[in-house]
């Protein structure tokens, strides 16, 4: 890896590998990946992206339906943009070599139906659409000549300096662990593109790799983040002891699967008039609460009243995942929980990716745009990374054009070389694990002041005893995401804290109502507004 690249980006989902082929045109461009280059959220994506494509469908349906789901917190300017650029994004997946499920007359793109969508709008590939997406795009980013794919190189922290009272960004800190090697990247433009976070939470339908990362690295750097108590639980995985959560798409409950207690009742037209297809924070809502009355480990998902052929046909990755683990749902109830899923909070940017610091840009999940405001509509994240990483892609080559060079920067690595004590991993994976029961148990979907409070006592233990290790032993993937783990931890309690109401996905016992004086107020957190990392620089 060179020591200077035009564009250095971090994280190949599709946000990143879309925003990589744009810039590539203007200058030499890095994309760097922790894990292997296709292992991302976006490589598991299974609804597909929402897009108005029908003629009976319009931009304004989906935008009503967007703000309704996003509860009085949407940026409506920013939703219009992203919901009007849809039908491009499609055009120009297409035409890298996506390949989306059409109608049988082969002409018209076959679109399913999600939580909250009035109308038939997800283009989709079968359920596996995310993988279908990542592969096309990575395999254009791998036969471009000014691109650099590197894999298994994991960003640390973002180099930056001050000029005339601005951050500005001039690169990235990055390690190599197969050979423990740290590199300065110095970069003109950086992209952090490293999705969500899910992974804070005991139970979740992300991949290893979302442990906000890049949301930690950008707070850290002195931006801002907002909305980070928006943690969305999608309502429908299958969670069987000793295997790993495999999400149920939404689009099932689309074709017509119906959510049932173990005795076999519906139950979804007791909590909202679209029932099974109500937007995804009251499904989640009511499993718990059903849950809860019940004393039951799971709800079922119906899907036998469905020909089995066409099962197979529309979703044959969860026919053959669930068959897997026993389950014919073409014959069997599938017992179904929630678990994390998408935050949708993050780092402050405006639709075009600008963040408070210069030269940084930020999309995809790792971003806060406005677009998905309290709750998120099914399937528009894919929309919004692959919209704004375009919007981001056009405002970074402007930006390169008249950079100018960067002051001198500050290129000591951020951790002591020397640090090397062995044999004490224990201490992360028992804080990891500390972590995510935390975070499922007392910041969940249903929450309370008491047990914020508590969340926030006890990881701000779990954060000293984490920090100490960070600096006294050699730098390793597993404390570089712990660490970042637990900011983001913190900034999840932090702002559940401050949103004194429930509205979208913050349900809070003690104050169950919407606050009427809070329409349109996003929860804003920097460094120096925060009441938990004043004292603390990590
Ligand atoms: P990702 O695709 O998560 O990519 C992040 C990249 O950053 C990865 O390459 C990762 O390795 C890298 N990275 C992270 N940290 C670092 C670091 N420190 N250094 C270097 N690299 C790093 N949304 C929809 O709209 N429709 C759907 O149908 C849908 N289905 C979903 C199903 C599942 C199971 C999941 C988990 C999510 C789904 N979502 C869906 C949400 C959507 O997939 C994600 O929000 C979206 O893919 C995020 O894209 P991204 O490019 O921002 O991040
Ligand atoms: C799903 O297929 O249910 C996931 C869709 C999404 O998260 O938008």
């Amino acid at each position: 890896m060179r020591d200077y690249y035009d564009f250095l980006i971090i994280g190949s989902g599709i946000a990143g590998l879309s925003y990589a082929l744009k810039v590539a045109e203007y200058g030499q461009t890095a994309v760097i990946t922790k894990k292997q280059a296709t292992e991302s959220s976006t490589n598991y994506a299974q609804g597909g992206i929402a897009t108005v494509t029908s003629p009976l469908d319009s931009f304004d349906a989906h935008l009503a339906d967007t703000l309704n789901a996003g509860a009085g917190l949407c940026h409506q300017d920013v939703v219009e943009t992203i919901v009007k650029a849809g039908p491009e994004c499609i055009r120009n997946l297409i035409d890298i070599g996506v390949k989306f499920t059409y109608n049988k007359n082969g002409k018209e793109l076959s679109l399913g139906r999600e939580g909250g969508h009035t109308h038939k709008r997800v283009v989709h590939s079968a359920d596996l659409t995310g993988r279908e997406i990542e592969k096309a795009l990575f395999t254009a980013c791998q036969e471009h000549k000014n691109i650099s794919l590197f894999s298994d190189h994991i960003g640390v922290d973002l180099v930056t300096y001050d000029r005339e009272g601005k951050i500005y960004c001039g690169g990235v800190f990055v390690f190599n662990p197969e050979n423990q090697n740290r590199l300065t990247v110095r970069s003109a433009i950086t992209l952090l593109a490293t999705g969500g976070a899910g992974q804070i939470y005991r139970h979740t339908t992300n991949p290893r790799i979302a442990t906000g990362d890049g949301m930690a690295m950008a707070f850290r750097a002195g931006a801002a983040v907002a909305n980070m108590e928006f943690v969305q639980f999608h309502p429908t995985t299958i969670s069987l002891i000793g295997k790993k959560t495999f999400l149920i798409s939404e689009a099932v409950r689309g074709e017509g699967g119906i959510l049932k207690t173990a005795k076999g009742t519906a139950f979804m037209e007791k909590y909202h008039p679209m029932k099974d297809l109500a937007p995804r924070d009251i499904v989640a809502r009511a499993i718990d609460s059903e849950l809860k009355k019940s004393g039951d480990d799971t709800v079922f998902l119906d899907i036998r009243h469905l020909s089995s052929d066409f099962v197979k046909k529309r979703f044959p990755n969860i026919y053959i995942k669930c068959l897997e683990a026993g389950i014919d749902i073409t014959r069997d109830l599938v017992p179904v929980v929630p678990a994390a899923h998408y935050m949708c909070g993050g780092v402050v940017t405006n639709v075009k990716g600008r963040t408070g610091i210069q030269r940084l840009y930020v999309c995809g999940e790792t971003a806060c745009t406005g677009m998905h405001g309290a709750n998120r509509l099914a399937s528009n994240s894919l929309l919004e990374a692959v919209a704004t990483a375009q919007f981001a892609a056009d405002e970074s080559i402007s930006d390169f054009k008249y950079r100018t060079p960067p002051d001198a920067l500050r290129l000591d690595f951020p951790h002591p070389t020397h640090a090397n004590r062995p044999r004490e991993r224990v201490i992360l994976t028992h804080n990891r694990r500390e972590l995510k029961r935390l975070m499922w148990d007392c910041v969940g979907i249903v929450r309370s002041s008491y047990l914020l409070h508590e969340a926030l006592e006890k990881i701000e233990v779990i954060r000293d005893s984490v920090d100490r290790y960070f600096f006294s032993h050699a730098l390793s993937y597993p404390s570089l995401e712990l660490r970042n783990m637990i900011t983001v931890g913190c900034l999840v309690i932090e702002s559940a804290l401050r949103r004194k109401e429930s509205r979208g996905l913050q349900y809070l016992l003690d104050y169950p109502d919407l606050d009427d004086r809070n329409w349109k107020k996003d929860t804003l957190i920097d460094r120096k507004g925060s009441s938990i990392w004043q004292n603390n620089i990590n």
